[in-house]
């Protein structure tokens, strides 16, 4: 075989043989040792920047690398290497593309022939190649990887965002997180611990990939070994070590956990939890855990912050309500224990003076006559007036009584249907009268009514209220405070109140307010 052929023969074997590498070493290892033998060559190494890749021909341990590195081409045949147990050989290299800054070398008693020089040449070259193509592939591994977990952890992040849109309570938002932690991170038990006040701890929610229910421990003193102990000393993301000393698996739904890793959740500066995950295994959980559950606390404690927000809202809200409630009955029982008997003697006593009065002073008699009069109308106002602060037909009789006396003095004629029977809570009483007392005012003031048709039905543990009237509609709560106030009033009573006022089309009020409680 002439020398093209044989060196074309051997090159063939070398890319048969390089190509079936599944790792940039694998391939460089194949290579020395395809090369070393095709060249008869006592050693052959590839070396980068000073690291040695692969060498085949030095005993264990005793590679060159910084002579190897000195082998460039362009020297060739200059560097001479001492090779252990077999003396002084010459160095033949070859530049590699990739990794760059690679050479291979091989080395042997005698010179490279000029043809086996050029096959060195083409070994490197498809060594090189094939190295980068495995580093291209295992990129694209490792960029498919990270985007396949991105778009998990993605997924995680807007099914829990999802759902605090939707306002619910934060109990749900725990559970939730939880387990789309526990899913995304591939661990064992997943747990979300709350700070209380004197050094205490509560679970809020866990999660076990048994599937198990874990018990949530109510409020705990903190100490000891343990993950959140070490987060409320140091404010930080910590790992712990159980090993074997961790909680009993009776705790942690099922889960005997030997490491564990955990991040604080903080609520408007403040420390108010622990977000943590552990895993059964001895190995420690990779190193982004903590950053990957960093991202859920953030959702964790905007949950936190709006939750709170709206449970201090509802409670201001009615507590304004509730007050304003107490002063009007406050002053309608000062008008009813003051001002009211006072008036109410001070008539008497009138009547008892104008029977001692002489038959002949007729004008006197004519004018404590008139004098009795009068304060029989202001008794009447004032009655009439304590019943507009609060109706005492509402306190004593309940809702029907009460809305009918309203629907009398309504100037429009009102149609009023109460199916309603007996006694409702007293907010419920209290907010639907209110309601139909504005509506059936509003629909005098302002609606050119012919009629007015009242509604109330209880439905499934609600009340329903329903106020229509055939006038201009065009009502808009932002006109004025009594519907505003309205709203305020029922919402704050847990219900909801809507108005449907089309132009030309009349004007319905809605109210649904909760019985229960
Ligand atoms: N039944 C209705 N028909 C037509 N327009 C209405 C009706 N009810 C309310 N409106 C319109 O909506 C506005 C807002 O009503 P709202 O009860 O809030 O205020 P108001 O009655 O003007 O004042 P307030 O109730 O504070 O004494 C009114 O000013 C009126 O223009
Ligand atoms: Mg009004």
């Amino acid at each position: 075989m002439d020398v093209a052929a044989w060196s074309t023969q051997q090159l063939a074997e070398f890319v048969a043989i390089v190509s079936t590498a599944r790792s940039e070493k694998e391939a460089a290892h194949v290579a020395v040792e395809r090369a070393a033998e095709a060249l008869d060559a006592d050693v052959a190494a590839i070396v980068c920047a000073g690291d040695l890749i692969a060498a085949v021909g030095y005993p264990e341990g005793a590679v060159p690398v910084g002579d190897l590195a000195a082998a460039r081409p362009g020297t060739t045949y200059a560097r001479q290497l001492e090779v252990p147990g077999v003396g002084k050989c010459e160095a033949a290299s070859a530049l590699l593309e990739h990794p760059p800054g690679a050479t291979m070398v091989v080395a042997r008693l005698d010179r490279l022939t000029r043809e086996e020089t050029g096959l060195m040449r083409g070994m490197a070259r498809v060594t090189a190649i094939t190295m980068r193509m495995l580093r291209v592939l295992d990129d694209e591994r490792t960029a498919r990887k990270e985007i396949e977990r991105l778009a998990h952890e993605q997924a995680a992040l807007r099914n829990v965002a999802t759902l605090v849109a939707t306002g619910p309570s934060p109990d749900e938002i725990f559970a939730a997180v939880a387990q789309e932690v526990g899913q995304l991170l591939n661990a064992d038990f997943t747990e979300l611990t709350r700070f209380v006040p004197s050094a205490a701890v509560a679970v809020v929610a866990a999660w076990s990939k048994t599937g198990e229910p874990v018990p949530l421990a109510g409020p705990k003193p903190l100490g000891g070994h343990n993950l959140t102990t070490l987060i409320h000393e140091t404010h930080r993301p910590e790992r712990l070590e159980y090993d074997d000393s961790g909680p009993p698996a009776a705790a942690t739904g099922g889960v005997r956990i030997r490491s564990a890793v955990g991040v604080p959740i903080n609520v408007e500066g403040q420390l108010w939890g622990v977000i943590a995950v552990g895993t059964a295994g001895y190995e420690q959980p990779p190193p982004d855990t903590e950053s990957r559950l960093a991202d859920f606390t953030e959702l964790v404690a905007t949950a936190i912050a709006n939750a709170g927000a709206q449970t201090e809202l509802k409670a201001s809200r009615s507590r304004i309500v509730a007050s304003a409630d107490e002063t009007r009955r406050r002053i309608e029982r000062d008008l009813h224990d003051g001002a009211q008997q006072r008036l109410v003697s001070l008539a008497l006593r009138l009547r008892a003076a104008q029977e001692t009065v002489p038959p002949e002073l007729d004008e006197l008699s004519a004018h404590l006559d008139s004098v009795a009069g009068e304060l029989t109308t202001a008794l009447d106002e004032l009655r009439e007036m304590a019943r507009g602060i609060h109706p005492t037909i509402l306190a004593e009789g309940g809702l029907a009584p009460a809305l009918k006396s309203l629907a009398r003095r309504s100037s429009v004629p009102v149609d009023l249907r109460v199916a309603a029977k007996g006694r409702l809570p007293e907010r419920v009483e209290v907010t639907a009268y209110y309601v139909v007392s504005e509506a059936l005012t509003n629909a005098a003031k302002h609606a050119q009514a012919s009629a007015i048709h009242v509604q109330v039905d209880p439905i499934d543990g609600i009340l329903r209220l329903a106020v229509s009237d055939d006038g201009i509609g065009g009502a808009d709560p932002e006109g004025g405070s009594g519907l505003v106030g309205l709203r305020d009033r029922v919402e704050a009573a847990g219900g909801r109140l809507t108005v449907q006022s089309p132009p030309g089309q009349g004007t319905r009020l809605t109210v649904d307010l909760p019985l229960g409680q």
